[in-house]
């Protein structure tokens, strides 16, 4: 049999792994997400979900992917063939191929915003100028669907590069510069006028604030931070080596992670209030208001260049890894040459991409139970799909796997301890999935119904 590849060494497998889930979910999605739900009382509920759903449902991940040694469906048919337990993976790649359809576009956005605050042209503007150019950039058809197609391309090119050549070499260069970005525009952001309302909207919860919703949105963004309920982990960490420490890995991801997500609202809020700016503008807050903030500084398109830069080598490891989920996939379970499965489900992607970006302008009136073909993948991967198949993959570890078959691949077969194996196996098997049908039930307004009754 031929060997599958592995990651090349323990950096490599960190870097890679944090690459994957480090991107615009942290530097995009969480601070308008926490803007448009109410601030700090946001902040805690995504924080529990990370540290109750989202850390067990990695570490699961890593047993899964690790034990078998396969793509995201092939995993399922080999621990439990012949069930339907491969729908966990059949979602996973659905769902990859759903959120590149609309983390593309926004990927080439980023890509304009550099080229214009290369040129300069982003000098100058008021509030309004930038608000309206965004607008009229992001609903037209040529300029974003042509940066979304190059961002493609790019990602295409690492992964044709393979596993240890692409993805681990892009990683480690990738993702130490991003950290040292993101630490230089912490600073110069917390040093502004004003500095403290932002932090007080950041750190400061108004519990007032939580609601059914925002508790979903809070555990649709653990998941889609962490990368978690849809098999990308465990398309991973089936390159992990035997002797990768798979517990020191979850917990060095969940940490790196939030903490890119917590730079990235400490980048943000003090730039938004200083500059009296709503935190409310929802998914162009990053495009419209930062480089509002960016052009009154000192230096202020060095400032958005180096910033548009960073966001998109983040979003360059995670498009990087949600292409993987499905390029493996195509790959193995139909047997094809790793650069044909590549190029189908990049030719694949174009398609959802275009339609995504278009469904912003010309396609507007169009919409799938009112959210338009861009909201409505994000809506549906991140609220649905990706805690559904966190829900599902505990289920299946819960009530499939032996015990011990599960601790030996976690403890590297007894060579490295796990003192708390008894509580994750817990939170794994239990709290996890109750806890997400849970909030499923309550967002879809049953337990209202089911409580109602007995009044
Ligand atoms: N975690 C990535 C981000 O925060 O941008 C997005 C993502 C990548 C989600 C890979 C899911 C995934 F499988």
């Amino acid at each position: 049999m031929k060997k599958r590849v592995t990651f090349g060494s323990r950096i490599g497998v960190i870097l890679a792994t944090v690459g994957c889930a480090v991107g615009l979910g942290n530097i995009w999605r969480f601070p308008y997400m926490l803007g448009v739900n109410g601030g700090a009382a946001f902040l805690l509920i995504y924080i529990g979900c990370i540290i109750i759903l989202g850390l067990p449902v990695m570490l699961t991940e890593f047993f899964i992917g690790r034990h078998s040694r396969k793509n995201a469906a092939g995993a399922f048919k080999v621990m439990a063939p012949g069930t339907v337990w491969s729908v966990i993976g059949y979602n996973g790649v659905l769902a990859a191929f759903l959120i590149l359809g609309f983390y593309f576009v926004v990927a080439g956005w980023t890509l304009e915003y550099i080229v214009q605050a290369a040129s300069g042209s982003l000098n100058g503007k008021s509030a309004t100028e930038f608000a309206t150019e965004f607008s009229d950039f992001s609903s037209s058809v040529f300029r974003p669907i042509m940066w979304t197609v190059i961002f493609i391309a790019f990602t295409h090119f690492v992964i044709i590069s393979g596993v240890k050549n692409g993805i681990e070499r892009a990683s480690k260069v990738l993702m130490p510069v991003l950290f040292l970005i993101l630490i230089i525009l912490c600073v110069r952001s917390v040093t502004l006028p004003n500095a403290e309302a932002g932090l007080s909207f950041l750190f400061n919860p108004d519990f007032s604030k939580i609601n059914s919703s925002v508790i979903l949105s809070g555990m649709g963004q653990a998941f889609f931070s962490l990368s978690v309920g849809m098999g990308c982990l465990i398309t991973y960490s089936s390159y992990f080596g035997k002797e990768t420490n798979l517990q020191r890995t979850a917990l060095e991801v969940t940490v790196l992670d939030s903490l890119v997500a917590l730079l990235a609202g400490v980048i943000i809020f003090p730039a938004v209030f200083s500059f009296g700016i709503e935190p409310t503008a929802g998914p162009e807050l990053v495009f419209i208001t930062l480089p509002n903030v960016f052009s009154q500084l000192p230096f202020g398109s060095l400032w958005s260049f180096i910033f548009y830069v960073l966001l998109a080598l983040a979003a360059l490891t995670s498009t990087i890894s949600l292409h993987e989920v499905a390029t493996a996939y195509v790959h193995e379970e139909y047997h094809m040459i790793r650069s044909r499965a590549a190029l189908i489900v990049s030719l694949d992607t174009v398609v959802f991409a275009v339609i995504s970006s278009l469904s912003l302008g010309i396609l507007k009136e169009y919409t799938i139970f009112g959210l338009t073909f861009f909201d409505f993948l994000d809506y549906v991967t991140a609220k649905i799909m990706l805690p559904f198949g966190g829900m599902l993959i505990c289920i299946f570890v819960g009530t499939r796997v032996d015990r011990k078959i599960l601790k030996a691949e976690l403890t590297n077969e007894g060579t490295v301890p796990f003192y708390f194996f008894n509580t994750y196996s817990f939170f794994m098997k239990y709290i996890a999935p109750v806890a997400i049908g849970l909030v499923f039930l309550n967002e879809l307004g049953l337990i209202n119904l089911i409580t109602s009754q007995f009044k």
